[in-house]
């Protein structure tokens, strides 16, 4: 795409129904970030999720986007320890999740013989540089990266060892828009910004940022492409109200004895495979 001059789009998601809506909608790469950590969890960082639940909610993410590139962000700890560990684990997040990449944070000398190792086994990996949270602690804070000389330098060079070592694309997160465009025109690997500006050759963003979930979370960088968390406010408030008023559920939505009655419900059920009425793609049936 990068060779194309075609901009490339990246969302994260972290669940069946919205990866499946991430697919339709033409998302070209979906991430499962180990941002799981704040907005599907609640800590107050990357730091605390493992590589456990960032599977399981990969193995999700598969089941609602059969057909898209889904990468896996290892987190913190399961790729630092040593190359060989961070092999034997990255290995598993293919095996066991059907991802196609993972994505790592860090572009030192040691970071960059992780990656060798794992793109000589046969495992793309995607880079992350600029601010990476899961060394938040050791940045102090959240903080714009490369505003300096020596830092700005430090990322170039950074950005050319991970290409070097094998990454297929890099991310770039908080970086100026003017160094974030000069790295991505000296790579032939694609970049793709979070708070890089425009010049990189792809965005990202946390889904529920991007859609209006987390309104407490504002961000310059940030644009809010929809105002979910007001939408699923009123629509709770509806139901709430409803219920208690003996409102819902109407005749329309309740049942009769008769088992000729009609389809217990229509379309395709809430997941891939089938289930009880009302789950699964076996709700389709007519209870005749
Ligand atoms: O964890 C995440 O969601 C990320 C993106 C913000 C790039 O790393």
């Amino acid at each position: 795409m990068k060779q194309r001059g075609e901009r490339i789009v990246a969302l994260t998601a972290y669940d069946f129904l919205f990866a499946r809506i991430l697919q339709e909608a033409g998302v070209d790469l979906i991430l499962v970030g180990d941002s799981l950590a704040q907005v599907v969890l609640g800590y107050a960082s990357t730091i605390p999720v493992t590589l456990d639940e960032m599977m399981h909610h990969a193995r999700a993410v598969r089941r609602g986007a059969p057909d898209s590139f889904v990468v896996l962000d290892l987190p913190f700890l399961s790729f630092q320890i040593s190359p060989e560990e961070a092999l034997r684990n990255a290995g598993r997040v293919l095996k066991e999740t059907g991802v196609e990449a993972v994505k790592m944070e860090g572009g030192d000398q040691r970071s960059c013989e992780t990656v060798q190792l794992l793109v000589q086994a046969g495992i793309p990996v995607l880079g992350h540089l600029g601010l990476t949270p899961q060394s938040v602690n050791a940045l102090g804070g959240y903080r714009v990266q490369g505003r300096d000389d020596a830092t700005a330098d430090r990322l170039r060079q950074q950005a050319r060892a991970l290409e070097a070592s094998g990454c297929f694309g890099i991310v770039l997160e908080l970086v100026p828009a003017e160094l974030a465009g000069e790295i991505s025109k000296s790579l032939t690997i694609p970049t793709i910004g979070i708070g890089a500006g425009p010049h990189t050759d792809g965005q990202v963003l946390v889904l529920y940022d991007a859609l209006g979930l987390n309104t407490r979370f504002q961000p310059k960088f940030l644009k809010r492409f929809a105002d979910l968390e007001r939408e699923a406010k009123q629509g709770i408030e509806r139901y709430v109200d409803e219920v208690r008023k003996g409102e819902y559920p109407g005749p329309e939505h309740s049942f009769s004895a008769n088992r000729s009655e009609a389809k217990v419900s229509e379309g395709e059920g809430r997941g891939v495979s089938g289930g009880e009425e009302g789950r699964g793609v076996g709700a389709n049936r007519s209870e005749t």
